[in-house]
This record gives C-alpha cells, structure tokens and sequence, in this order.
C-alpha cells in the first residue's frame, strides 16, 4: 500500500517535473519498472544525479568528441580501459548497454550511483573498489559521452 501511494506521487510528480513535452513523457515512460527499489522510472533507466533529462544523441560532434577524448585520457585512463577490466569495467562498449544519460550520472555522481542504483550495486560488487568523483562538469561530461560513442563497435543507445 505504501508503496502504491510511493509510485502515484513518483509519477505525478514526473509529469510536473516534464512538463508534458512529448520528449520528455518519451524519456521517463510511467510504464518502465522500478521494481525492488525506491527509484522513479527515470532514474532506473538513466540513473541518478544531475541529468533529468533524457540526453538523445543526434549526429557525431567532432569538436565535442575531441574534447571528450582530451578529459577521458586525463581523468579516466587511470581506471578505466576500453577493451579490458582494469580498476573499473571496460567502457568501450558502455554507449551500447547504458543510456547517454545514465553514463553522465555515473560520471557526475558516482558515489550515490553505487549506493542507490541497481546496477551501481552490481558493478561495485564485481570491481570492489568506488569509482573517484572526478570534479566533471556537465559539459565534460556530455563531451566523454560524444567520445565514448565513437569507440563502440555495437549499437548505441542514442537515448
Ligand atoms: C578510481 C578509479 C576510477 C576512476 C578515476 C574513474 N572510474 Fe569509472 N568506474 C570505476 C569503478 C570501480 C566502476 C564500477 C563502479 C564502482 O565500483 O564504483 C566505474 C564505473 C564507471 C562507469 C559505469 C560502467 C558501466 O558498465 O555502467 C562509467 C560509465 C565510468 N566509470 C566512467 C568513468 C569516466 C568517464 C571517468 C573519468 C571522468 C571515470 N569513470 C573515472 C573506477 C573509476
């Protein structure tokens, strides 16, 4: 019961939060589960932290992909591979099984990511070790995304 009356305020509180934008009631589906925990649709498909919004990736920018390119090799590199494990998941393939969203709130806030979110749990579990907030901005962030897509192989999510 508590839990029906958790889930009727998620939802309205969502559409008030989107505002009824056609994107936006695309980006956070009512219908998508939350099930086992106590986070909205929203943040089980694109995580939590500073992203409230679904981020739909249009055509390759090289400009932000150089960017991306120049802050991943300084702040990531030191964890992360993208063909291997290393300290971290290899990320090579992270556009094709995570949303551009989710990978920015893992990058802005992985500290709550790893404590609230499911697969945060999972991956804390199989790597033992917290991922660094690594004092990104927004903008980096979103550039690392325009980078990370570049080096999959497979399909990536553009939302
Ligand atoms: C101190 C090591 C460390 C640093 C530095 C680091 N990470 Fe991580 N990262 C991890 C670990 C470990 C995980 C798995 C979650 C956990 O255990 O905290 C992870 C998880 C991730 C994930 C989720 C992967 C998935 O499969 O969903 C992404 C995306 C990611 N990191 C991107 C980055 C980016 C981009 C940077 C640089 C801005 C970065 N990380 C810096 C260690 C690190």
């Amino acid at each position: 019961m508590r839990r029906m009356i958790f889930l009727a305020v998620a939802v309205s509180s969502l559409a008030v939060a989107c505002g009824g934008g056609d994107k936006a009631a695309q980006a956070a589906p009512a219908s998508a589960p939350a099930a086992g925990s106590d986070l909205s649709a929203f943040e089980v498909e694109h995580g939590i932290g500073p992203v409230k919004e679904a981020l739909v990736l249009g055509a390759v920018d090289p400009a932000l992909v150089a960017q991306g390119k120049t802050v991943f090799e300084g702040k990531c590199t030191a964890c992360h591979k993208m063909a291997e494990k290393y300290v971290g998941p290899a990320l090579g393939e992270v556009t094709t099984r995570r949303s551009p969203t989710f990978i920015m709130n893992m990058i802005l806030n992985p500290q709550e990511m790893v404590e609230r979110h499911p697969v945060g749990k999972q991956l804390l579990a199989e790597h033992m070790t917290f991922m660094a907030n690594q004092g990104i901005t927004v903008e980096e962030a979103r550039a690392i995304v325009e980078y990370l897509r570049t080096q999959a192989t497979g399909t990536v999510k553009t939302q």
